[in-house]
């Protein structure tokens, strides 16, 4: 048995990588430590709530009692750092509990993974570290660190903190970079759930600035098999972005699901643009490839259709979420634009 602590994995990327990875996998045993904050649910787990090799604890990974507590009590080998308060304009409206939770909660774990000698350290990190490109060249995983927003600039930090741990004390730890993520349980504030779900109750979409940043999209199952990859073959000390080379400008997602949903494009709505906006972010991936042998198995064409059709059959799922606390969020953000 592997012993897994995932933090984070009421959200949608760690959701769906603990439903995906036990339903193939039976020799890990998987911890799952989330906060769960506003985007927390665990709805999301249902799949895999009553597996015998899945334990769910509530709670914060910058309680420090808490997480040893957890490495003594379930042994724990291997973390996958998932957890992380995860919005940009989020970040904007309060940068407090980014760098809470994503610096010294990460530094929590780093400490209590080194005490009890875990074999792997898996730092979720993100592309955003990276900063914004012009219009042409990619990020590679020796591109300098610059991140532009609150947001990522403690994912930046945590991601340092994290290497900087396997240089000075020897401990095994893997960094990914990821690119944006779309699929299931994402929440509705991110760019691609946002959209369809305004779009199914023929609300504006609300597009900042020209709509013409650029993102490079990959389906979240693409993204958590290449952290299974990483974590039985990465190389400790290393870095390995994840991409599926899908970059596309904001504006042709937003019309693809509007024409998809069969809605008249009348609803997009130009609105301020955000501060400091990244313009562009484009992943070189060839490392992973390369090295681990890693390939995206979805196209965008196919696997956006899938997550668009996901909202349409799940509208139980976000309709709970955008009539709660959500909703108060929503006004604020788009208030003044
Ligand atoms: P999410 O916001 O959907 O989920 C974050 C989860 O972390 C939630 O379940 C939340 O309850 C939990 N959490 C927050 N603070 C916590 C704390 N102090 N202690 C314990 N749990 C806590 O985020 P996501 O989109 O699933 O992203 C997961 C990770 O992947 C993050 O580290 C993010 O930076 C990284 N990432 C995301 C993307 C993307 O496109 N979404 C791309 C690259 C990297
Ligand atoms: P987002 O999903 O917040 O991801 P990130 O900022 O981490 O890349 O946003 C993706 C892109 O969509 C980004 O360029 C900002 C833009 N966007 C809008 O135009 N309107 C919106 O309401 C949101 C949430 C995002």
């Amino acid at each position: 048995m592997k012993n897994i602590l995932v933090t984070g994995g009421a959200g949608f990327i760690g959701s769906n990588f603990i439903n995906h990875t036990l339903k193939e996998r039976d020799d890990y045993f998987i911890v799952n430590l989330d906060k769960l904050t506003y985007a927390g649910n665990l709805e999301n787990l249902k799949p895999s709530q009553d597996k015998r090799n899945y334990r769910f604890v509530k709670g914060d990974i910058v309680n420090s009692e808490l997480v040893n507590f957890i490495f003594e009590k379930y042994r724990i080998k291997y973390v996958i750092n998932f957890a992380a308060e995860s919005h940009v304009d989020r970040s904007i409206l309060g940068s407090e509990i980014f760098y809470r939770t994503n610096v010294i909660g990460t530094n929590v774990l780093l400490e209590t993974a080194r005490k009890f000698e875990v074999e792997k350290f898996l730092q979720v990190s993100t592309d955003e570290v990276y900063g914004s490109l012009g219009s042409s060249g990619f990020f590679t995983e020796s591109t300098p660190l610059s991140p532009n927003s609150p947001y990522s600039s403690s994912k930046a930090a945590a991601d340092m903190m994290a290497l900087s741990f396997h240089h000075t004390f020897g401990l095994p730890v893997v960094v990914t970079r990821c690119s944006n993520n779309y699929g299931s349980y994402q929440f509705p504030e991110k760019l691609i759930p946002l959209m369809i779900i305004n779009s199914l109750k023929g609300k504006p979409l609300p597009v900042y600035g020209d709509g013409l940043n650029v993102r490079d999209w990959i389906y979240v199952i693409d993204h958590n098999n290449a952290i299974n990859l990483v974590l039985e073959k990465g190389v400790c000390g290393e870095v390995y972005n994840i991409g599926a080379g899908n970059e596309m400008p904001n504006i042709q997602i937003i019309k693809l699901i509007l024409n998809y949903i069969k809605k008249s494009e009348d609803l997009i709505q130009y609105v301020k643009d955000r501060p400091g906006h990244d313009r562009r972010y484009a992943i070189d991936s060839s490392k992973i490839q390369s090295q681990l042998n890693w390939r995206p198995e979805f196209s965008f064409e196919d696997a956006i259709i899938k997550t668009i059709d996901w909202y349409i059959e799940n509208k139980n799922w976000w309709e709970r979420i955008i009539s709660g606390e959500y909703e108060k969020y929503y006004n604020s953000q788009y208030k003044n634009r």
